[in-house]
């Protein structure tokens, strides 16, 4: 596994918020000891492909599929949780990425809006750690490069004092690669 980017880690504020510790791996999400794992999931929270169907076959897929259909959906920019069950994680947080559809839809903010949103959920829940896969970049066809910029920046702007460990999962060394010229530029 290779990682990078511990610079981000800043001083505390006066209310022990802090910007956490942002890295990019190289990895299947799935196998990651984290306390949290976002999911890429779609506005049924129904399971699919990517690793929407990876993260639902690991953690076991008719338990996490009844979870999910408790939830009653989630709309796009948006996140809600589930246990992580037979995953490492301790909870699965599903956001629904947007479509791409050439960018003049609001893709850029809504999928600002799934990192922010997910990074909420699991502080919600206590969770001093999570990993997230590169949304929307597969089935919903966002430009990769464009993706992790976003993600970059949305996570940068993010204080905690809960969350002190931020993975961006890239799941091929393309967008690993991405997300290493944005964590080493300012
Ligand atoms: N670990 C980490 N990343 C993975 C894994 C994995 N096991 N499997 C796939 N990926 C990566 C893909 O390479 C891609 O870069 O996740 C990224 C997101 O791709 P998708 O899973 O296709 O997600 P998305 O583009 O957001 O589309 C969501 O796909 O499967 C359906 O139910 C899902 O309808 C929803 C749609």
């Amino acid at each position: 596994m290779s990682t990078q980017g511990d610079r981000d880690a800043g001083a505390a504020g006066p209310t022990g918020h802090r910007p956490p510790k942002l890295a990019a791996v190289l990895a299947d999400i799935t196998t990651l000891q984290v306390d949290a794992v976002v999911n890429a999931a779609n506005r049924a929270l129904a399971g699919g492909g990517g690793v929407d169907g990876a993260i639902h076959r690991a953690a076991g897929a008719a338990t996490l599929r009844a979870a999910c259909r408790a939830l009653g959906g989630c709309e796009p920019g948006d996140a809600k949780a589930t246990p992580g069950f037979r995953l490492p994680a301790r909870w699965i947080v599903h956001t629904v990425g947007p479509v791409w559809n050439g960018g003049s839809r609001g893709e850029e903010t809504v999928l600002s809006s799934c990192y922010r949103r997910s990074f909420e959920v699991a502080e919600s829940l206590g969770a001093g750690s999570i990993a997230f896969p590169a949304i929307s970049t597969g089935v919903y066809g966002f430009p990769s490069e464009r993706a992790a910029e976003i993600a970059v920046h949305t996570l940068r702007s993010l204080r905690s004092a809960v969350v002190r460990e931020v993975l961006l999962v890239a799941f091929d060394t393309s967008t690993l690669g991405y997300y290493r010229r944005r964590l080493a530029s300012d």
